[in-house]
């Protein structure tokens, strides 16, 4: 029998709608609220440092409101000192490090936890410290997830990205892709480390990441924000969720 397998909904999207009006509508808070009641088993955001969707307050009323609902906010950072001192003064149920360039559209590739060890691990002692699990979002290769287990993360992000975008192209490397997934996910586990996966998720996409069975988490955000101007947010979750679960079955929650 697998493991249930959660799904974290990515409510930047709902702020980047907002923001183009520049008006408090719609807002992130009451889609989150509405995510968990969906089925979400968590929400994720990311305070980017250019603020081009989440905002400070935002992260303030998430903060607020998962605490109140009892369920998990996982807030996406870069590595930056700023970003480290608002998660440790949130307290978030957990962080997951991404790398950041102010002109990427989104979040491009993984963390290379090699080349950037001496400026990462400290900042993952320091929030473990602070009894967040600190989570490294990494392409699917080997030696970034023993690196992020040598630094001391609980968990790794898996970057699904290039196979969501291959199998969307109708291109073949997307087996290729979907392989490296595959066996980054055993090896992750093997270390020890808890394997979540997420960035271009869609329906297409979700039933053979999902029938990963070392996977515990996904994290999705732009397709079922954007399926929710046709379906609904709850309504695409609830497809999401449904499609999670013919795989692996539900989240226990
Ligand atoms: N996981 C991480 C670490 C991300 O950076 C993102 C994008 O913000 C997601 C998941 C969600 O990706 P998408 O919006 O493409 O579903």
């Amino acid at each position: 029998m697998n493991a249930p397998l959660r799904l974290g909904v990515n409510i930047d999207h709902v702020a980047t709608l907002r923001n183009a009006r520049g008006s408090d509508y719609p807002s992130p808070v009451r889609a989150a609220e509405m995510a968990i009641a969906a089925g979400a088993d968590g929400i994720t955001a990311h305070l980017r440092e250019d603020r081009r969707h989440i905002r400070d307050g935002d992260i303030d009323a998430l903060a607020l409101l998962l605490r109140r609902l009892g369920r998990p906010l996982n807030f996406e950072m870069a590595v930056t000192a700023e970003m480290e001192a608002i998660a440790l003064a949130h307290q978030p149920h957990a962080a997951c490090l991404v790398p950041e360039r102010r002109e990427e559209v989104t979040t491009e590739g993984g963390l290379d936890l090699i080349k950037g060890r001496a400026h990462i691990a400290p900042v993952v002692t320091r929030l473990a410290a602070a009894g967040i699990r600190v989570s490294c979002f990494i392409d699917a290769d080997l030696d970034q997830a023993a690196a992020a287990k040598a630094m001391g993360a609980q968990v790794v992000e898996l970057h699904t990205g290039a196979y969501c975008d291959a199998v969307r192209e109708g291109d073949p490397s997307a087996a290729g892709h979907l392989g490296r997934l595959q066996t980054a996910a055993a090896e992750a586990e093997r270390l020890g480390l808890e394997v979540h996966a997420g960035h271009g998720i869609d329906f297409a996409t979700v039933t053979a990441i999902s029938a990963i069975p070392q996977v515990v988490e996904l994290n999705i955000g732009h397709f079922l924000i954007g399926e929710s101007v046709f379906l609904g947010l709850p309504a695409a979750i609830t497809q999401m969720r449904t499609l999670m679960n013919q795989v692996r079955g539900g989240s226990g929650s």
